[in-house]
């Protein structure tokens, strides 16, 4: 199993291009079960999650024609087996982001149930809801859901709390459906607007993407299109933070800073120069960072997905933060080996206490999510000495090529078997 070993200490200078966004190009993917008509997607970033994806699509029918590592052209034709088995969804989550598209396409589909992650208990239960109301039959069954229906109509759904991939998904499901679906209190991420672009682009009708109201009219078929994946906004942070934790300076390219408005709200809190340009972000860091409180909840404030980025920088900045989990109901685990580098963190509940020090100290640390692995490698690279990041699969989960990005902006990393 990989490991990544990171000689702490070199301030991050330079500039490297950020990836397409992961948490768009996922359900972007099972779009195409939706289509008879080829579609290809380009910025697609080259992502063990985007490979998961692929091999699930496969299995079901799909041709996949990868061009390139960043390119891909799905042909869903014939869809012969709408399953998406255990064995895939354990890894991956997001895989549920078959359901909808199925059930909208081929009236029928079996997805495994995600079961817990070390995240937390994450349940589907707003997907199975909206599916229901939308006159699907839904079972589940040894570990796996099944829904049926000859075909979906169009419904007023409204979600108990922001779920994104169960707006994803349900906003999917409609866009096949007979008549006018709603989706109240739907999720206004970024990647939600993405998603509806594609679909737009393949003939769907939608409107309200990026509002909490989503409308979508029915289509009888969708086409082809071609769609570019927007920039990972989440990938961006994480290169803004490892740049701020260690006193440096970079621009990253392909990316946006209307994207991330709460992130870089609190990077500049922290003392850091933010110049955001057409398709571009400059950073440029203090000597030492003040301490950020945040408290996480959904777009536009600020994201889940970045607290144990600013965990990993509150760490090492001056004086005290208080951090608030908002989402999910386990994701610290990242506090237990950020203070094995040496970080003081008190944990009650869903709030954290972090008291900056001065400096810390590299260790050996295990990775247990994909952010939370993102905070020990911007804690190793803080760190005096030698990091070593096991278990590193999360992170190939999620960043593309990680190492090597690093490396150009003149981090000492180097992966170890
Ligand atoms: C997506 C993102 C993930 C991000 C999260 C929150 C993808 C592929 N993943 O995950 O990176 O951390 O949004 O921004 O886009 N919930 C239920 N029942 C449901 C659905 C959700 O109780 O049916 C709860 C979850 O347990 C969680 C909260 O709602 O507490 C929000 O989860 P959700 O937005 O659905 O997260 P994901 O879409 O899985």
């Amino acid at each position: 199993m990989d490991k990544l070993l990171i000689e702490g200490g070199s301030p991050l200078k330079g500039e490297v291009a950020i990836s397409g966004a992961k948490n768009a190009a996922l359900p972007i993917l099972c779009a195409a079960l939706l289509s008879k008509e080829p579609l290809h997607l380009t910025n697609l970033p080259d992502l063990n999650d985007v490979r998961t994806m692929l091999k699930l699509l496969a299995q079901m029918g799909v041709k996949v024609h990868r061009e390139s590592a960043n390119s891909v052209t799905l042909d869903g034709s014939t869809i012969d087996n709408p399953v998406a088995p255990y064995e895939m969804v354990k890894t991956m989550r997001a895989a549920i982001l078959v359901l909808g598209p199925l059930v909208a396409r081929v009236g029928d589909a079996r997805v495994s149930l995600p079961g817990g992650c070390a995240i937390g208990a994450r349940p589907v239960d707003q997907h199975i809801k909206g599916l229901q109301s939308m006159g699907a039959e839904v079972t589940v069954e040894h570990g796996y859901v099944h829904a049926k229906v000859p075909r979906l109509r169009g419904a007023r759904l409204f979600t108990d709390m922001v779920t994104v991939t169960g707006t994803e998904n349900l906003m999917m499901a409609a866009c096949l459906a007979d008549g006018e679906t709603v989706i109240e209190n739907a999720a206004r991420e970024p990647e939600v607007v993405d998603l509806a672009n594609c679909l737009v682009s393949m003939g769907a009708q939608i409107s309200g993407a990026g509002t909490d109201v989503i409308r979508i009219r029915g289509v009888a078929q969708l086409h082809g299109a071609t769609h570019r994946v927007m920039p990972d906004r989440i990938e961006t942070g994480t290169y803004l933070c490892a740049a701020a934790a260690t006193g440096g300076q970079i621009r990253l390219t392909g990316t946006s800073s209307c994207y991330l408005d709460s992130v870089i709200d609190k990077l500049m809190d922290a003392g850091c120069e933010i110049t955001p340009e057409r398709e571009a972000i400059r950073l440029q860091a203090p000597r030492r960072l003040t301490a950020v409180s945040l408290r996480t909840a959904p777009y536009p404030a600020f994201p889940t997905d970045m607290q144990a980025q600013f965990m990993a920088i509150n760490c090492v900045a001056n004086g005290t933060a208080v951090i608030r989990e908002t989402i999910f109901e386990n994701r610290y685990m990242h506090a237990v080996e950020l203070a094995r580098l040496g970080a003081d963190i008190k944990i009650d509940g869903n709030t954290a206490v972090v008291r900056g020090v001065e400096r810390l100290e590299g260790a050996t640390v295990m990775a247990t999510d994909l952010r939370a692995s993102a905070s020990l490698v911007i804690a190793g690279l803080v760190a005096q000495g030698e990091t070593l990041v096991d278990r590193i699969y999360h992170l190939d989960r999620g960043y593309e090529h990680l190492d090597e990005k690093l490396a150009r902006l003149g981090a000492r990393v180097r992966r170890v078997r």
